[in-house]
């Protein structure tokens, strides 16, 4: 079909123009095939009818197929299987318009120490997601992933997926191959979406989405951790939670670049819990920091969050506009009952019906200020 190499043709010269070599990935051309199926698969007549939708997923994940050939295991459970349909299925029968997407851990880090093929995994995964943006522009948006922490080569792709590929944040994960967000030699890639906050409306969204924990020796040398023996589903990606938001408050990130807004995954995980004794390590900042955690920080239940462990974040005098909706669509599944999950949210018995409103959907049209499609219903 003309359309479907036009795509393929596009993503390869756009590739050339930008060094990114694609054919050190084994799996390309099937990546690529995969990325132009999606717009041949579109049929409007399969599509369910979104008749009570008006929630707004913030925490959802799309998971090609060659991405989870490549990653079998996520979170220390078997990588679930996706496809957009059934997203959109899961979609209607939740309520739910409009998805923001972000690929999952490892993100572009499934090959430690390969400069070349993080480059060119980024590169995939953002031309996926894009696509997939593309043909369903109502119900999705999407947060691209980046090379980090190859960080010049992640300032240039993070470049693109915005300017040039319609991107409405840029998702990292707790850690990249062992450094944490508010590592120094990450400040370019914020230094640059500070700037294009300045330039543009005034602000740039981060997700940060947990990880298993890398550890990185003096030597360089990486090490897969696994603190503990059970799978790092059930309490590790909280404490990598808490890790990456220390950092970049030990390390004055949050601070340095004042038009950053923060996607906080499961409702900041441990980091209430440890965030008054760790702010004694940090006095000076302590004020600070808890002003920009019930301002510019964006916490989704997806957990379960709501209704117990969302009033430590409440008990810090964070107000609910900084509470979103999240499933973790399709990871979510299987792990927790969804069904459940979101009625911890919808009867929650402290939460009137507007505050709640607040949380499914008002809230995350504040956080992106018209740069999520507004769904027909809104
Ligand atoms: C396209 O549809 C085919 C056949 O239903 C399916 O196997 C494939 O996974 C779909 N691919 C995408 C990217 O939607
Ligand atoms: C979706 O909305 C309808 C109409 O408000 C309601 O009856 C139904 O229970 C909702 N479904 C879910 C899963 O929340
Ligand atoms: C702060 O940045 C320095 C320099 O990049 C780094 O060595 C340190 O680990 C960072 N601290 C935290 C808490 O992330």
């Amino acid at each position: 079909m003309a359309s479907s190499s036009t795509c393929v043709d596009r993503i390869k010269a756009r590739a050339l123009r930008d060094d990114i070599g694609l054919s050190v990935l084994s799996f390309l051309d099937e990546a690529l095939a995969d990325i132009s199926a999606l717009s041949k698969n579109r049929s409007q007549s399969q599509l369910p009818p979104f008749n009570n939708a008006f929630r707004i997923d913030t925490h959802t994940h799309p998971v090609p197929s060659w991405f989870r050939s490549l990653q079998p295991f996520s979170a220390g459970r078997e990588t679930p299987s996706w496809d957009p349909l059934s997203h959109l299925k899961f979609m209607d029968e939740h309520n739910i318009t409009h998805s923001v997407l972000c690929v999952s851990t490892p993100q572009a880090n499934a090959f430690p120490d390969d400069r070349a093929k993080t480059i060119a995994l980024a590169r995939l995964l953002n031309e996926f997601t894009a696509e997939l943006v593309k043909v369903y522009p109502e119900r999705f948006s999407w947060l691209a992933v980046t090379p980090l922490p190859y960080v010049e080569d992640t300032v240039a792709e993070v470049r693109y997926a915005l300017e040039e590929l319609g991107a409405v944040g840029v998702g990292v994960l707790t850690n990249h191959e062992g450094l944490y967000p508010g590592e120094e030699s990450f400040d370019p890639l914020w230094t640059y979406l500070q700037e294009r906050a300045e330039k543009g409306d005034g602000r740039e969204i981060v997700f940060i989405h947990p990880h298993d924990p890398v550890i990185r020796l003096d030597d360089g040398s990486l090490v897969s951790s696994k603190p503990s023996p059970l799978r790092s589903g059930l309490g590790e990606f909280y404490f990598e939670t808490a890790r990456a938001i220390s950092s970049i408050t030990a390390n004055r990130t949050i601070i340095k670049f004042q038009n950053l807004h923060w996607r906080i995954s499961h409702g900041a995980g441990a980091f209430p819990d440890i965030s008054d004794r760790f702010l004694l390590g940090f006095l000076k900042v302590a004020v600070e920091a808890r002003k920009i955690y019930a301002t510019r920080f964006w916490y989704d239940s997806a957990g379960p969050v709501y209704p117990r462990q969302i009033k430590g974040l409440l008990a810090h005098d964070v107000p609910i506009s900084q509470m979103v909706f999240g499933t973790d669509y399709p990871y979510g599944i299987g792990f927790w009952d969804v069904n459940v999950n979101i009625a911890g949210l919808s009867e929650a018995a402290f939460l009137s019906a507007s505050e709640k409103e607040e949380v499914f959907s008002k809230n995350a049209k504040a956080l992106w200020q018209g740069k999520i499609r507004q769904p027909m219903r809104l």
